[in-house]
């Protein structure tokens, strides 16, 4: 299994965005998390294309966009102009989650689809066959610096039983509260890819990035 680092935008310094984002590249992030909220799906409104097309000439690392929008149908094609390399859409923003993930792959991408605290997990095995990843929201979708949902330890669990079930590859993201005393719980739980926000830019952010990076080289060396 591969793990992944997708430090969290949202708790980034705006004023030195540019400078970061080459520090979590530089210091072993795979991915890059962009959260998008709409004030309807989720009460913040946060940023949306012209920020993440502006940030696609600074960097190649990959663009794991979170949408947090009513509706994210509208937008799909816009959010693979500006640069996504991969689109989450929230399960319970859509009529229909799997003709909204077919459409991301269509556009090249890969398809995620979160699901959040109050979701079942069950409602996956609707789009098990189409999804490339599944985040489980370990806090209530719409805010950085939330403490962890204990009881999302197991919704991982389970989570990761139906993917590897399915007999394909579908990684599992968890965003949210994801700290150094708990990341090694989501891990033996079965999530590969790791969102932090305030873990990774609170503080010295090359410092944190590189801390992280260790902890799923060394989790994954333990097979
Ligand atoms: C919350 C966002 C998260 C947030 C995580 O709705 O989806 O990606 O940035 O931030 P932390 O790690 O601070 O909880
Ligand atoms: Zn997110």
């Amino acid at each position: 299994m591969e793990y992944k680092l997708s430090p969290s935008i949202l708790a980034s310094d705006f004023t030195q965005l540019g400078k970061q984002i080459e520090e979590v590249a530089e210091n072993g992030a795979d991915y890059l998390h962009i959260d998008v909220m709409d004030g309807v799906f989720v009460p913040s409104i946060s940023f949306g294309m012209p920020l993440i097309k502006s940030i696609r000439k600074c960097t190649d690392i990959f663009f794991d966009v979170h949408l947090m929008i009513e509706n994210p149908e509208r937008y799909l094609d816009a959010f693979a102009g500006c640069g996504a390399d991969g689109i989450t859409i929230h399960m319970e923003s859509v009529a229909d989650a799997g003709t909204a993930l077919r459409r991301i792959k269509s556009l090249g991408l890969r398809a995620g689809v979160a699901i959040s605290p109050e979701t079942p997990v069950e409602t996956l095995t609707a789009v098990e066959d189409i999804a490339d990843m599944v985040l489980v929201m370990t806090v209530k979708p719409g805010f950085g610096g939330q403490s962890y949902i204990e009881s999302s330890t197991k919704k991982i669990i389970k989570a990761r039983r139906l993917c590897d079930d399915s007999g394909r590859r579908i990684d599992i993201e968890v965003d949210g509260g994801i700290t150094r005393e708990n990341i090694g719980k989501v891990l033996s739980a079965g999530a590969n890819v790791i969102v932090m926000g305030s873990s990774v830019f609170g503080g010295d952010v090359a410092e944190n990035t590189a801390y992280f990076r260790k902890v799923l080289d060394e989790y994954s060396q333990k097979g």
